[in-house]
């Protein structure tokens, strides 16, 4: 399939933005400071923190799971029965008392943190799957 170009110039802080590829969706997402802070706090409640799965490519195997630590790129479809989870984003004092901002599938409750890591005790089986995807300069990105 062809691959996508996706402008990020006006992306701001906290926007998630979607561009369709190969008739999948993909976020593109601009994470917060406080977004980046939490991605550690919560690793004995994801089921891969580590994203050691194999169908995983070598740039997401890190906390980020991105090429960038700020914008990450995954493909918006739940890996249980493939739903579109929706994004949900919260204040910092809240992240870090509680459930951190991420992704809530609405049909099994299935919760992903915001580099797209499956929590542990949902249905979904792995992260989401990142796609293969290049910077051309700082607000260029190519998807496929
Ligand atoms: Fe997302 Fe089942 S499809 S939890």
């Amino acid at each position: 399939g062809a691959a996508v170009t996706a402008d990020i110039s006006k992306l701001e802080d906290g926007q998630l933005i979607r561009v369709e590829w190969r008739g999948k969706p993909v976020w593109i997402v601009k994470r917060t400071p406080a977004m980046l802070e939490t991605l550690t706090k919560f690793d004995d409640k994801l089921r891969d923190p580590a994203s050691e799965e194999p169908q995983q490519p070598d740039y997401a195997k890190n906390t980020h799971r991105s090429k960038k630590p700020e914008i990450f790129v995954a493909v918006g479809i739940c890996t249980h029965l493939g739903c579109s989870p929706t994004y949900i984003m919260k204040d910092f004092e809240a992240q870090v008392e509680g459930m951190p901002s991420g992704f809530f599938c609405p049909c099994h409750g299935s919760t992903y943190d915001m580099a797209g890591r499956v929590f542990s005790g949902v249905p979904a089986p792995t992260n989401l799957m990142i796609p293969p995807y290049m910077f051309v300069d700082d607000t260029t990105i190519i998807i496929g």
